[in-house]
Order: structure tokens, then sequence, then C-alpha cells
């Protein structure tokens, strides 16, 4: 397939490229391949969407690039145990003992926010709110030291974009050389966090028998996915209730029922993980049709404008678009971070409108983040409504 730009600058698949997967919809359909990794593997889950080209290769090359399967591409019993260790660090009670932290860092970003626009700067608000909670949270769960928030969110967001976009050959270069600086950091954090005092997830997963390496593959995926998929729902969910197509209305966000019904609608609609992957580790079926081994499966988990714009490829399934209850996946695999994302994107959409209850968009139009499997206005540009300056004049 080609690369190509769409015309706000966000990269999509060109017009009329024939899938490369078989797309399933039907809901049913998608339980059933997440409830049979045995026949549906997520081997493919971070594979690149497009082929590395050698410039790009030679780069991660370099620094010793590899993510051998550990966690969410793990189709070997090993994955169990792993995920357990995992696991232990997002418990529901260790979730629900971070929520006066994400209330604090959500009202005080919210409060930033606040004086920027009082002192009439620029807001986004996906930089002041949605970026870095999320991000900060996560580290302190994992019990790894909060530092290089600027490089990471920027580093989440360029390996998102090499994984799972469509990037050109140069584009391809500049974003394995932000990838393999990244993979750096995490390989000297590893190598810190074993021997550091105390309880984190690398230590943890030394202790468990895995090699730098694993940890390092590990690393990469939960520090991306545990954070960036959080900051970009927070995002969509902000944009959707101020741009006026929302079931609620920024006011309703005002309410922590109000802010937790429009996440969810969200998540429901266009979640910032529309879709995943899965391949047939062999011949099997489905509903009665034969797959043969090898076919590279996409599933719809929620709404989004990836799989509608691939031209229908032999194999696509296309009974049902909307898709209830899979959004964090299913089965062995279903998200580790469910719980904390929801309750994350809850309070900060709540802090926000709660802090900020005057606020209009600056741009209905923001560029958006359409990757296969990831999406999200890139920003969320605000400023005081007319009829709020009006009432702090009066
Ligand atoms: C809105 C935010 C998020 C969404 C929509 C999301 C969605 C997903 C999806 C669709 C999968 C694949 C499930 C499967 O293959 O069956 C997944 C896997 C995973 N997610 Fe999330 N996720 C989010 C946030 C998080 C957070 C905050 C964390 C951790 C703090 C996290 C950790 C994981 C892990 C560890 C896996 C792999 C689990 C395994 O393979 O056993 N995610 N997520």
């Amino acid at each position: 397939m080609t690369p190509g730009p769409s015309a706000t600058g966000t990269l999509t698949p060109p017009a009329q490229t024939r899938c490369p997967y078989m797309v399933v919809r039907n809901p049913d359909d998608v339980r059933e391949i997440l409830k049979r990794p045995a026949d549906f593997s997520p081997a493919n889950a971070l594979v690149a969407v497009t082929p590395l080209t050698g410039p790009a290769l030679r780069a991660l090359q370099r620094v010793r690039f590899a993510l051998p399967p550990v966690l969410a591409s793990n189709d070997t019993d090993t994955h169990a145990g792993i995920r357990k260790v995992v696991a232990g660090y997002f418990t529901p009670a260790k979730v629900a003992a971070m929520e006066p932290r994400i209330r604090e860092l959500a009202r005080e970003a919210a409060f930033k926010a606040a004086q920027q626009l009082d002192r009439a700067e620029p807001v986004d608000l996906v930089q002041s709110v949605a970026a870095f909670t999320p991000a900060i949270v996560m580290l302190e769960l994992l019990g790894l030291p909060v530092r290089d928030l600027v490089s990471l969110k920027r580093w989440g967001l360029d390996s998102m974009e090499l994984f799972w976009g469509w990037p050109d050959e140069t584009r391809q270069l500049e974003l394995a050389r932000s990838a393999a600086e990244f993979y750096v950091w995490i390989r000297d954090l590893v190598t810190e966090s074993v021997r550091a005092p105390g309880r984190n997830l690398f230590k943890s997963l030394a202790e468990h028998g895995l090699s730098v390496s694993e940890i390092c593959s590990l690393g990469y995926f939960l520090l991306i996915a545990g954070q960036e998929t959080t900051t970009q729902l927070i995002s969509t969910t902000l944009f959707r209730l101020l741009d006026g197509n929302a079931v609620q209305s920024w006011r309703d966000a005002g309410s922590e029922a109000g802010a937790r019904s429009m996440v969810r609608h969200v998540l429901a609609t266009e979640s910032s993980v529309p879709t995943w992957r899965r391949v047939t580790s062999q011949d099997t079926d489905l509903g009665g049709e034969p797959v043969p081994a090898g076919t590279e499966i996409l599933l719809e988990l929620s709404g989004n404008s990836i799989t509608g714009s691939f031209e229908a490829g032999p194999g696509a399934r296309t009974a049902n678009s909307m898709t209830n209850g899979l959004v964090f996946g299913f089965g062995i695999h279903r998200c580790l971070g469910a719980k904390l994302a929801e309750l994350e994107a809850t309070i900060v959409v709540h802090e926000t409108a709660s802090v900020l209850p005057g606020i209009q968009l600056r741009d209905s139009e923001p560029a958006w983040i359409r990757l296969l499997s990831f999406q999200a206005p890139r920003a969320v540009p605000v400023k005081y409504s007319v009829l709020d300056t009006n009432s702090q004049q009066a």
C-alpha cells in the first residue's frame, strides 16, 4: 500500500486501498475470535502496519530494538504468568486508591488552564489537561520515576504512527529514530529499576525470570498503551462535549455522573482504540466459514473511520458496525487498564468541565490522529465563550 497524508496532515490509508485484513465487525464474531486465542492468535498485535524499510530498520537495529512476544502479542503459555505480575500493579484496590491523586492532578491541570485563559493565552486541552495526568498516574502505579514526561508523550505518539500508521520512507526514518531513542531510555530505566530499592514493575518482571530484552518489550508497549490511549479517550470526550454534537452538554459534564456517561458513550462510539488485530495460527473456521492459516484479521471494537475507509476485501464481514462490551478486548488478553482508563477519563473530564464552565472551541476542525488502531483529535483548542467573557467583565 502507498502511504498518503490526508488534507488535514494526518496519516490515513490512501483512498481505495484494498484492505489487507479480514475485517470483522459483528460483535458476536469479534467475541468468538477473542475467545479462541489458540486459533486466532494475538501474535500480530505489534507488527508494523506499513513494513519498515532499510534506513528505518537500521536505525532500530543500531540500538538492538526488539519486541519479543511477552504480553499483548504473546500466544504461548508464558502469557498467563507474566500477565499476573503486571495485573498485580493494577488491582481494583490499587486503582481505587489512586482516585484522590488523579483528582488532585486533574484539578491542578484544569486550574492552570483557567489561569492561562485569564491571561488570554492560547489553551489546548489535549496538552493542558489530557496529556500528563495519565502518564504520571501510570508511572506512579508502576513504581517508576516520574520524569521526561514531554519526551514520553512524543515517543508514544511517534511509535504509534510508526507501528500503526502509513508513514512514507522519510517519515519512517524520523519515527524509527524516535522509537530507538525511546527504547534506549527504557533499557536504561530497566537497568536502573532492577537495582532500585522498593517494588517496581521492571524488578518484579526480572524476578519472574524475564530477560532485559523481554522487559524492554513489555515496557515499550505498556508505557504507550498505559497512558496515551487514555489521553486520547479524554481528548475525544472533551472535543465531542464542546463541538455540540454530544448526547451530553459541557454543563452536564460538570457532574461526575454526566462525565462518566459521556466517557462511556465515546468508548462505545469512537474509542481511542477502535480496532485490534489477530492472525489465524492454523486453518480454522468462523461461523461455519473456513478461515485459512495466516489470515490477518482486523476486529472492530468501536466506531471508527478506518475500517470503512478501506475498499472492502473479499473476506470482509460487515454485519454490524456497533460493538458493545468489547472496547477493552475480551478473554485472556483483555485490557488490564480498563478500570483505570475509565476512572481517569471521568475524573479529568469532570474536573475540567467544573473548573472551566464557560469555554468554547477555538477551532472546531482540528487535525486528528487517524491510525489503524488509534484515533483522537490532536488538539482541542479553547477560549472563553463570549457570554462568559461578558459576565466576567460585568
Ligand atoms: C482508553 C484507554 C484504553 C483502551 C481503549 C484500551 C484498549 C485495549 C485493547 C483493545 C487491548 C487488547 C485486548 C485484547 O487483545 O483482547 C488492550 C490490551 C492491554 N491494555 Fe489497554 N486500553 C486502554 C488503556 C490501558 C491502560 C491505562 C493500561 C494500563 C495501565 C492498559 C494496559 C493494557 C495491557 C497490559 C494490555 C495487554 C493485556 C494482555 O495481552 O494480556 N490499557 N487494551
